[in-house]
């Protein structure tokens, strides 16, 4: 069953500090690291690493070293890159600090992600394959719209509202695109304008059919048709938790697409199921720097997995 990504793809520029500057002032890196990132390109390389599933990514790069060395490492991973326009813009870049808690901070600057509002004729052609659309809003969103429109009827879409900015003033069009919506959950905070998770949980529950929060060490929490199941985390030492939830997303997907059910056969034990594996990789993605650099591969995950006596 193929997964198809449709998202940004990033060179990420990553600067190890103790602690993330406040406005006008300057602090020291102790280190520097090249990544590749994007939250599209992030989940991608997750869904593939995930397992069997064959996976394709559609998104932009620039006609510039970024852009190849970027396709080049989608390529290793054995990712479709046939969708993967190259335009007449920069690369995508992230400026990113990382502090001594593994924390973070993202500036993207999104060059040739943002360079089109709708799908190739190329592109369409990959999507045409897909079973399983995984989406976020890191690209314009009339392209992620053109996608959800242009899936295949009987596939799945699985958005991840991160950014959630852009989220807020599409909301109304997005959600009866959406068959599975992922948070976390400062996103459905921000999403919904509450102050209580619970609140924020019940309103977005109240308008799609599927919702994934993930709540960082705390797991996350799933509904389904009314249904609800708390997933626990995994516990994980945290060096830098850049690219965690897109990892989370990437295996979330592969799962699904593993599973071979259709989106009207949903229900909250999948999506549970799902999730467990999610925080299974983002447990262990976390403990390495980088995005993409730090998606674990698919025996690591099951053998966390069975450490844990998932
Ligand atoms: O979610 C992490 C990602 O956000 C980074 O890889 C960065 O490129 C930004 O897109």
């Amino acid at each position: 069953m193929s997964v198809v990504i449709v998202g940004s793809i990033n060179q990420d520029v990553v600067a190890q500090v103790e602690r993330i500057p406040g406005p006008g002032e300057t602090v020291l890196a102790s280190s520097l690291l090249r990544s590749g990132g994007g939250k599209g390109a992030n989940q991608a390389v997750a869904a593939r690493r995930a397992g069997d599933a064959a996976v394709a990514f559609i998104g932009a790069v620039g006609m510039d070293a970024d852009g190849d060395a970027l396709r080049a490492a989608l390529m290793t991973d054995g990712i479709d890159v046939s969708g993967l326009s190259r335009v007449d813009a920069p690369t995508g870049t992230a400026l990113i600090s990382v502090d001594a808690t593994a924390e973070n901070s993202i500036v993207v600057v999104p060059g040739a992600n943002a360079a089109s509002e709708t799908l190739t004729a190329e592109q369409r052609s990959v999507l045409a394959s897909a079973r399983i659309l995984l989406t976020q809003l890191e690209i314009p969103i009339p392209l992620v719209e053109d996608a959800a429109r242009t899936r295949p009827s009987r596939t799945w879409h699985l958005m991840n509202a991160a950014p959630s900015a852009p989220f807020i003033t599409a909301a109304d069009t997005l959600l009866p695109m959406i068959d599975v919506l992922l948070v976390n959950e400062h996103e459905a905070l921000d999403i919904t304008g509450a102050d209580d998770l619970e609140v924020a949980v019940t309103a977005l529950a109240s308008r799609v059919r599927s919702l994934v929060v993930t709540l960082g060490r705390h797991g996350s929490l799933v509904l389904c048709d009314g249904d609800r199941a708390q997933v626990p985390a995994f516990p994980a030492d945290a060096v830098d938790t850049t690219g965690a939830g897109d990892t989370f997303c990437g295996m979330f997907a592969a799962t699904i697409a593993a599973s071979g059910r259709t989106p009207d056969s949903v229900d909250v034990a999948l999506l549970a199921g799902a999730a467990r594996a999610g925080a299974a990789a983002a447990a262990l993605a976390v403990t390495r720097p980088g995005a993409q650099d730090a998606v674990p591969t698919a025996p690591e995950v099951a053998a966390l997995m069975k450490e844990a006596n998932a």
